[in-house]
């Protein structure tokens, strides 16, 4: 007998069908003269139900052993069901448990946990409805990625991990070395020698792929990395990780509108891709989590976002009736909570603020006739904040040097980065978008920390 999962036999079974199923007990209910057991795989946030007779060999010694969290392997017949809630279920033939599990002491219950008590059993939590959707809906959306940019043209390459520079030049690196922490070897002037550290120098996880991303488009002209970065930006939120993954495109021959054009395709691609393939989850999010999650997907779909300045977001912050925890004036940062106001009060969609004071960005965006002003841009999402950040490259040497001077970073470790400037310069743009912010905002959930199966944050990296 072919082996199916349960989201294909609830939606492609048929009545009288044979076959076996292979899950997780979700729930059982003895009634009199039989038994319900749903059974769930994975697949589907729906369970297939499976139907014990009374007259089931060993059917009182059956029933014990069936536990909630219980693996089991079952094969019968598919029944129209007579219940409401399923149109088909299952009428075992045979019945095994093969894996038991103690009621007593399971910590998954009948019941509504909260996200804090399932994050401490993160090796259980993804049985459970959200987490599970979740899971889905975070493969619905890399699927689509992969997609979006495979069908334009773009080759996936892969950038390291390991990098002795600073993309982001914040400062937020983990160091990696195997020097042993206990006997430091030192300099004469009293340093750590990192001339005796593995790589001779020192390294680091990489914040960003986007420098390497740069090497390869110009050689492949349109290229996107999709990999893990870190930060240890001791910031304990809910949109922060110290391990998150992110989908970076970079295209020679490409400015800041074209940059912004990508952006947009990219994001309704994806959000129509999952409504599409996730259409009962979404569902869920909707109904369990926040009931913006369908309106907020289709209006991504259906419109254009909105573009403005930072100059004339700051304008419209200043004019703004609300009085903000952080101050707001031309030439600082924008907070969280300003891009929320922008997004999710003004504009009710996302938005795409552009030409960010130089001095608050990364070195190597370009610099702007304006001499004060970088061809930056970040997206701007309801309820999330920054969820895409980018920029047209500083592809003049002489510009390039300037900021990376006034960074105070060391000219010689980026040789390789100023050569791109010297052989075969030319106009580029690229953007790093947060895959685990998009999946919040896609599903509506308040923490980053649930849209990851193993978050890393400031002292937890368990399981
Ligand atoms: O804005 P960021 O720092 O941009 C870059 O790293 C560029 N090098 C990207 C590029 O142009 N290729 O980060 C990009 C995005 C942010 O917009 C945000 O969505 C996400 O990464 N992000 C985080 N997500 C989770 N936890 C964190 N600590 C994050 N920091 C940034
Ligand atoms: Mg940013």
């Amino acid at each position: 007998m072919e082996k199916r999962s349960i989201i294909e036999i609830l939606r492609h079974g048929q009545p009288e069908q044979t076959l076996p199923i292979e899950g997780w007990v979700r729930t059982k209910r003895e009634l009199k003269g039989f038994a319900f057991v749903e059974v769930n795989d994975g697949s589907a946030l729906a369970n297939l139900q499976v139907v014990i007779p009374g007259e089931f060999p060993d059917y009182g010694e059956l029933l014990k052993a069936i536990a909630i969290g219980a693996s089991v392997a079952v094969s019968g017949s598919l029944q129209a069901s007579q219940g409401k809630g399923q149109r088909l279920e299952l009428i075992p033939t045979r019945f095994e448990v093969i894996g038991s599990s103690d009621p007593e002491t399971y910590p998954l219950q009948k019941k509504r946990h909260t996200f804090e008590f399932l994050r401490d059993i993160g090796h259980l939590r993804s049985r459970t409805n959200t987490l599970g959707a979740v899971f889905r809906v975070r493969n619905a959306c890399a699927w689509a990625i992969h997609q979006f940019f495979q069908s334009r043209g773009f080759l996936w390459v892969h950038t390291p991990i390991i990098t002795t520079n600073d993309c982001e030049g914040a400062g937020e690196l983990f160091r990696v070395t195997n020097l042993d922490l206990a006997h430091l070897p030192q300099t004469p002037a009293g340093g750590v020698d990192f001339s005796q550290d593995f790589f001779g120098k020192p390294a680091y996880l990489t914040v960003s792929g986007q420098l390497e991303a740069e090497v390869m488009a110009l050689a492949f002209s349109q290229v996107y990395t999709f990999g893990p970065t870190f930060r240890a930006e001791n910031s304990n939120t809910s949109r922060h990780l110290a391990e998150f993954w992110m989908v970076e495109p970079e295209m020679a021959f490409c400015d800041l509108i074209g940059n912004m054009d990508l952006a947009e395709d990219f994001l309704q691609f994806v959000f129509n891709h999952v409504l599409e393939h996730c259409s009962e989850d979404l569902e869920f999010f909707n109904q369990r989590i926040d009931n913006t999650v369908l309106a907020t997907a289709e209006n991504i779909v259906n419109h254009e976002f909105a573009r403005i300045t930072y100059t004339a977001a700051i304008g419209l912050l200043e004019k703004s009736d609300r009085s903000f925890n952080y101050p707001v004036a031309w030439g600082l940062d924008l907070q969280s909570e300003h891009e929320r106001y922008l997004a999710e009060e003004l504009f009710k969609k996302p938005v795409i603020v552009t030409d960010y004071p130089a001095e608050i960005k990364a070195f190597y965006m370009r610099l702007s006739d304006d001499g004060k002003t970088v061809a930056a841009m970040d997206i701007l999402a309801p309820k999330i904040g920054e969820i895409i950040g980018g920029s047209q490259r500083e592809e003049r040497l002489d510009l390039l040097d300037q900021r990376i001077a006034a960074a105070q970073m060391p000219l010689e470790d980026l040789w390789w980065y100023r050569d791109l400037r010297r052989y075969g310069t030319v106009p580029h743009a690229g953007f790093g978008l947060g895959f685990e912010r998009l999946v919040q905002f896609m599903t509506g959930m308040g923490n980053i920390r649930d849209v990851i199966p193993f978050p890393r944050t400031p002292l937890t990296a368990e399981f």
